[in-house]
């Protein structure tokens, strides 16, 4: 692991109260009304797992569900490129009454710790971020653990890089995206594991006119990853400020494709 934040993408995760706003705004705004991480922890019983890592656990998203599932006496630890994660993530898993530790550092295709080190892994919205330590995965969870992914469709975020004028083929969000996309989720995740459950969630993100200042949020969150370099606490930069105006203003609303799937995957192949 590499131990700086040096991805400029990255700049909006080391806002955590930003973040966290945002996920209250998705989750506002979601046309599906089931919580994505109940999604994710459907039919599963989590008491007897005690190690348990959460790899680009930003503020403590999945940490803040999974935390009082675990066993009484399970340690949580996070590790995310940006250190200002730490304490929001420490704090959900502190309030579940379970041991949380937090390590900043970049993830890279090697990971430092010994075989079958956890018995549940997360990666919830980050495996597209470093999908080369795939294999890692399943050499260190314990044969009778559990790997927990969540992410996005190929075409998700279209209609937003459309409506702020950038083209959804060619933009950095959608290469992201691309890296881990729910579709060839299941195959990739089957070489490395022999069980593998898909749980589908689909998701549109609707805003109406009434829904701007929620949607500019949301979009300056995003910022670094639209246009790479940019700053997510200053003014939206107007080539997306006014496109993105005049297209609510033109059809009433923006909806956002934002289909998630989790996948629950189970016995490691060893690598
Ligand atoms: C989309 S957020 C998801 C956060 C959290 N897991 C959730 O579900 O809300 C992606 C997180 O991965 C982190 N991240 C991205 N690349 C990383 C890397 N190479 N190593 C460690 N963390 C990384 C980011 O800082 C960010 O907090």
């Amino acid at each position: 692991m590499r131990s700086a934040l040096t991805n400029p993408g990255l700049q909006a995760f080391a806002l955590p109260a930003a973040h966290q706003a945002v996920a209250a705004i998705i989750r506002r705004h979601s046309s599906n009304t089931t919580d994505i991480r109940e999604a994710a922890l459907q039919g599963l019983d989590l008491t007897t797992f005690r190690q348990a890592l959460d790899l680009g656990c930003g503020f403590g998203f999945m940490a803040e569900t999974l935390a009082p599932r675990l066993a009484p006496d399970a340690r949580l630890t996070g590790i995310d490129a940006c250190e200002a994660n730490g304490p929001p993530f420490i704090e959900h898993v502190g309030r579940a009454g379970r041991r949380g530790r937090f390590v900043a550092c970049a993830v890279g295709e090697t990971l430092p710790w010994a075989d079958e080190s956890f018995d549940l892994i997360v990666c919830s919205y980050s495996l597209y971020f470093f999908p080369a330590t795939l294999p890692e995965l399943a050499r260190l969870l314990h044969p009778r653990g559990l790997l927990l992914v969540i992410t996005h469709h190929r075409s998700s975020f279209a209609s937003l890089l459309r409506a702020v004028g950038l083209d959804p083929e060619t933009s950095a969000l959608t290469a992201l995206v691309r890296r881990f996309p729910a579709e060839e989720a299941a195959g990739r995740l089957a070489r490395y594991f022999a069980a593998v459950r898909q749980i589908d969630y689909p998701n549109r993100l609707c805003f109406h006119l009434a829904d701007i200042d929620d949607l500019q949020a949301y979009v300056r969150f995003k910022l670094p990853l639209l246009i790479p370099g940019s700053d997510p606490t200053g003014e939206i930069p107007a080539t997306i400020a006014e496109p993105l105006r005049a297209w609510v203003a033109r059809h009433g609303e923006l909806i956002i494709e934002k289909d998630d799937a989790c996948f629950q995957c189970r016995r490691p192949r060893c690598p």
